[in-house]
């Protein structure tokens, strides 16, 4: 099928290489020329694994291009919007301009029977808005949310757990249908569920996915909260929760909480959409989810100034980690950016280190101080915080190595991924989140 993806961020980028991998004919646009410039050159923008790969491969078959004129997008049967619904300025709720921008720029190039397919997370009734707007050109809009984590995005977009495409009622509604069954037809072959729904339950189910994992996070931060009162420790107890088959373990990772571009400005822009239908006590829990998500923060400052005697101005302190979460470069909202920018608030000699976000963070934060190395970090460092958790600092960080190259044997694990034991063995005064 010819399909074009409008918007080249972390979501369009993985769409439209994803979508020419299982044999469609795509155009991703943009209109920012460096992006576009990049990805037709076959180099990912950004960090994800797998993403430069797929891009070449797309390049070279001859089935994926990218341009910046959304004229190109002219001819396509499926045109999906991908781009961004940021927080708005000074306030809660989604900034749509980006949304609606796209739609306005696409419509003297759709033609009647043309799919116009939303992607982007947007709060409940914008497609219907936007469906009326399509319907004079005689395409069909439908919602089809995404679901991909960042870090995962190409085994999520071409294998994902589910499928979810809301139409309008009707013969157009039917049409839409069957032509995101055939785009996503080998998925579906391979028993991906495939649920259709209006289009308001599609809009809910994202920011109701969105918001039920920020919940699940929240709640086991929540008791890490009560285990430090209480002298537990909260990752035995995520452990045995997790055998639950009814919890499960999989976000129940406690520590300094979360962040990136999604969860935290999806749940707010969820709340303040409810506020709007009338219905804000149904999720005034959310304010909460995101209070608990914003006090670790605080906390795990609080753990390296306690660390420290009370006191961390002019200490040396280690940083490892910028990104929101391992496997990505993206430091939108990052927890662990936040605590290394409050430390150095607090007079610490801050220096970051990442293996991918240290550019992005460089050029956010210059204040900070930066090392390429992990162990050009580590280097006389007072304290050492680890606030992502990358396989480079929970698995090939040995406590004899780390303890080689600091000045102070004092370690804050903001994502409670370290063996206490191992560490506290080789006489470093270890701090979890939650832990004894
Ligand atoms: C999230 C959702 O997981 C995706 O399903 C969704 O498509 C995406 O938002 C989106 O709306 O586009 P993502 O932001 O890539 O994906 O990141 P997650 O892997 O969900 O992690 C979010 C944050 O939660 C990170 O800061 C992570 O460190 C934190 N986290 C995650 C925890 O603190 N504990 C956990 O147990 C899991």
């Amino acid at each position: 099928m010819r399909m074009s993806v409008i918007g080249c961020g972390y979501l369009g980028a993985v769409h439209a290489a994803a979508m020419a991998s299982i044999g469609h004919d795509v155009i991703g646009i943009d209109v920012d020329a460096q992006k576009v410039a990049a990805l037709a050159s076959g180099t990912a923008p950004f960090f994800e694994p797998e993403l430069g790969e797929l891009l070449q491969e797309g390049l070279a078959s001859g089935r994926l291009r990218f341009s910046t004129e959304m004229s190109d997008a002219a001819g396509a049967a499926i045109h999906f919007i991908a781009v961004g619904t940021p927080q708005i300025p000074g306030g809660h709720s989604a900034d749509l301009r980006f949304v609606d921008a796209a739609v306005a720029a696409l419509l003297p190039h759709l033609s009647p029977g043309d799919v116009v397919a939303g992607k982007s997370t947007v709060p409940v009734g914008t497609a219907e808005r936007l469906g009326s707007v399509v319907a004079d050109t005689g395409a069909t809009l439908v919602w089809n949310p995404e679901f991909l984590r960042e870090g995962w995005a190409v085994h999520d977009t071409i294998s994902p757990d589910r499928l979810v495409v809301g139409v309008p009622s009707g013969a157009d509604g039917e049409r839409a249908t069957a032509a995101l069954h055939e785009a996503y037809r080998p998925a579906v072959e391979a028993g991906t569920p495939f649920l259709v729904t209006d289009l308001a339950t599609a809009e809910l189910v994202k920011g109701a996915a969105n918001a039920f994992l920020a919940t699940k996070i929240s709640f086991i931060n929540a008791m890490a909260e009560i285990a430090e009162a209480a002298g537990a420790d909260v990752a035995l107890l995520a452990d045995a929760l997790g055998h639950d088959t009814r919890i499960g373990r999989r976000y129940l990772g406690s520590g300094i909480g979360f962040g990136g571009g999604c969860l935290p400005k999806d749940i707010r822009a969820f709340a303040a959409r409810a506020e709007e239908l009338g219905r804000g006590e149904a999720v005034g829990f959310l304010r909460e989810v995101d209070s608990i998500n914003l006090r670790r923060r605080d906390r795990a400052v609080q753990l390296v100034v306690d660390a420290l005697g009370g006191l961390v101005f002019g200490r040396r302190i280690a940083v490892l980690g910028a990104a929101f979460k391992p496997f990505s470069d993206d430091i939108r909202d990052s927890p662990a950016l936040d605590v290394a920018v409050r430390l150095r608030g607090l007079g610490a000699d801050v220096i970051v280190t990442d293996p991918a976000a240290l550019d992005n963070a460089a050029a956010a934060h210059p204040q900070l101080g930066y090392a390429t190395e992990r162990d050009d970090a580590l280097r006389d460092a007072d304290a050492v915080v680890i606030v992502t958790e990358w396989d480079l600092y929970r698995r090939e960080m040995t406590p004899e190595h780390a303890g080689s190259l600091v000045a102070g044997r004092v370690i804050v694990d903001g994502r409670n991924c370290l063996d206490a034991a191992a560490w506290r063995a080789a006489g470093w005064t270890y701090h979890g989140m939650g832990r004894r």
